[in-house]
């Protein structure tokens, strides 16, 4: 049976962006910006995410095909946030979502990082169905009334006593 693993983002999987952040499904599901974005802002976006020196990024692999991103971004507070795409489409609804935020989980556990939380569009159930199966729970629905592109998300989070996997994602 293949296995899902993560593995650090680097600038040599800019083919991989150029594809999702262009691809219009995905990013109806998530940023909701279709405006076309360039190759220069694309190399930007990723040099940016590699330098980071408070956020993490992966990429997750599954068969030794790359098949999506995952990060932790340093927020205030002690707080972490949670963002995934399986950019590859053929591997949406087969539980790669729900093991690749359970790798993440073990990752911040070793960081000592506890106080995580996702914010998501309230209509896209695939993703929080994903996200409750991990152990996340809908705490509330946030406001951007100035975002034109996401103005309402819904607000969900991880609490430290739930970091162990459910064994339905284990299996
Ligand atoms: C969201 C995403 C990461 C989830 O990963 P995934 O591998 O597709 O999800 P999983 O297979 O682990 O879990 C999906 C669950 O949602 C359920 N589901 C699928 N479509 C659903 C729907 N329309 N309504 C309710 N539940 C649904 C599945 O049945 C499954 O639950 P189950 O295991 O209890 O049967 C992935 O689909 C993705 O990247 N989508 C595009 C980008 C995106 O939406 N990113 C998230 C932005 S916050």
């Amino acid at each position: 049976m293949p296995k899902l693993s993560l593995r650090k983002t680097t600038n040599f999987d800019k083919k991989y962006f150029a594809k999702w952040w262009r691809d219009e499904d995905l990013i109806k599901l998530t940023s909701g910006v279709l405006e076309p974005i360039s190759e220069k802002e694309i190399e930007k976006y990723l040099s940016a995410m590699v330098k980071s020196r408070t956020d993490y990024h992966f990429m997750i692999v599954f068969d030794k095909k790359v098949i999506g991103h995952i990060a932790l971004a340093k927020r205030r507070s002690g707080w972490y946030e949670t963002q995934i795409v399986i950019g590859e489409k053929a591997y949406w609804g087969k539980g790669h979502g729900a093991k690749a935020v359970q790798s993440l989980l073990k990752k911040a556990k070793r960081l000592s990082i506890s106080k995580i939380y996702l914010e998501v569009r309230p209509d896209n159930l695939r993703a929080i169905r994903a996200y409750e199966k991990c152990g996340f729970k809908k705490i509330k629905t946030m406001y951007y009334p100035k975002n034109k592109y996401l103005p309402k998300t819904l607000r969900m989070e991880l609490k430290s006593e739930l970091l162990t996997p459910s064994p339905k994602v284990l299996e």
